[in-house]
């Protein structure tokens, strides 16, 4: 049997989970015990429908295939990896669900506790079923996403606990990996790399990795760098913090984002954008995605799309949309968008009437 919170050589094929495939490119030493579930090496989806859209090359860069359902897991990885290595005994993070879920996860993993703030009332069903399940001890507080913030970084501060936000750089990191793995599968990097923006640390980590790519001679070029944010939740957009953030998109539902420098500087360094997509635009992305994709993301996630569909783009270009999150982590909003069926009699008349043959 393998130790705890290492992955077994032949999981995923062969894939050893992104710290041991990206150590050159990983802050981490020969000794280092790595905290591994097998994340990483998810699918780039071509996708035909938008490809046609746009007269592009449209791939999808699907996250909700990671262990725990999201891009976080990149990032929770070597966070906890370097929080064991430093003798933490336990972990804090503020969330909108996903950085709650990874951290549970990857703190059993490596037999650690873990605390985690959430916003009551604003998290995705699923993701507050991982938290819990997982083990963390799960606060849910009132107030947002950006009041949790504020008191985890007290905390991180006044008690003996490690801070897992990506106000932690071992995050950003490991979330870098997401753009090593689009060059891997690409062979180049796209012309243009769409993106959600909540707490704005994965467009930092990818611009990050992008440009490590290029020093290191993996590619030649570097992607615009095309940030998404919710209409109502647009702080990078408006250009100042937004007191009481608001969106479906819960995942992405905050007012005053740790990395907006770092965002700011991926859109301009990139020659890239940051705008905003209105709620419907991101249900209709969301929709079209699970229908015409066959990929059925989270609400924020389908943003990039949203906000794909909204640019214009040169004709011809690679596009790559980061779709951050699985569909199956708020189940409430995918029910809210579809009819569900009644139920009919076990016959062949009842079930034919219903399929209208
Ligand atoms: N998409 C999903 C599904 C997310 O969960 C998040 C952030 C983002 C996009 C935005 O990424 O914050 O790096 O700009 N979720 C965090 C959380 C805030 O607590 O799970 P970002």
């Amino acid at each position: 049997m393998s130790p705890l919170g290492t992955v077994n050589e032949s999981s995923k094929l062969g894939w050893r989970g992104l710290i041991e495939e990206y150590r050159a490119f990983l802050p981490v030493r020969p000794d280092t015990k790595v905290i591994s579930l097998g994340e990483g090496a998810t699918p780039l989806i071509y996708a035909r429908h938008l490809s046609e859209l746009k007269s592009a090359n449209v791939y999808l860069k699907f996250e909700g295939a990671n262990p725990t359902g999201s891009f976080k897991d990149r990032g929770m990885t070597l966070a906890i990896t370097k929080a064991i290595e430093a003798g933490s005994k336990a972990v804090v993070c503020a969330s909108t669900g996903n950085t709650s879920a990874s951290a549970a996860a990857y703190a059993t993993a490596a037999d650690v506790s873990c605390i985690v703030l959430i916003p009551a009332g604003y998290i995705a069903l699923g993701k507050l079923a991982q938290a819990l399940i997982y083990g963390a001890k799960v606060v849910q507080i009132r107030g947002n996403f950006d009041k949790a913030l504020e008191i985890v970084r007290e905390l991180g501060e006044t008690k003996p606990v490690t801070v897992v936000n990506s106000i932690n750089p071992y995050r950003i990191e490991g979330q870098k990996t997401g753009a090593f793995e689009v060059v891997d599968q690409l062979g180049f990097a796209p012309d243009y790399h769409f993106i959600p923006v909540g707490n704005a640390g994965n467009i930092t980590a990818y611009w990050k990795g992008y440009n490590e790519y290029v020093s290191a001679g993996k590619c030649d070029t570097l992607p615009k760098m095309i940030g998404v944010q919710a209409a109502g939740a647009a702080p990078i957009v408006l250009g100042h913090p937004v007191e009481n953030p608001d969106t479906i998109a819960t995942a992405i539902r905050i007012g005053n984002p740790a990395s907006w420098k770092g965002a700011l500087l991926a859109k301009s360094e990139s020659g890239g954008d940051i705008f905003s997509v209105t709620d419907s635009e991101i249900l209709f992305a969301y929709r079209m995605l699970a229908k015409s994709e066959s990929v059925f993301c989270e609400p924020a996630s389908a943003s990039s799309v949203a906000g794909l569909i909204k640019t214009d783009i040169t004709p011809g270009s690679s596009v790559v949309c980061v779709l951050t999150g699985h569909g199956l982590k708020d189940p409430d909003t995918a029910i809210s968008q579809i009819e569900v069926p009644n139920a009919v009699d076990a016959t062949i008349e009842a079930i034919s009437e219903a399929i209208f043959l």
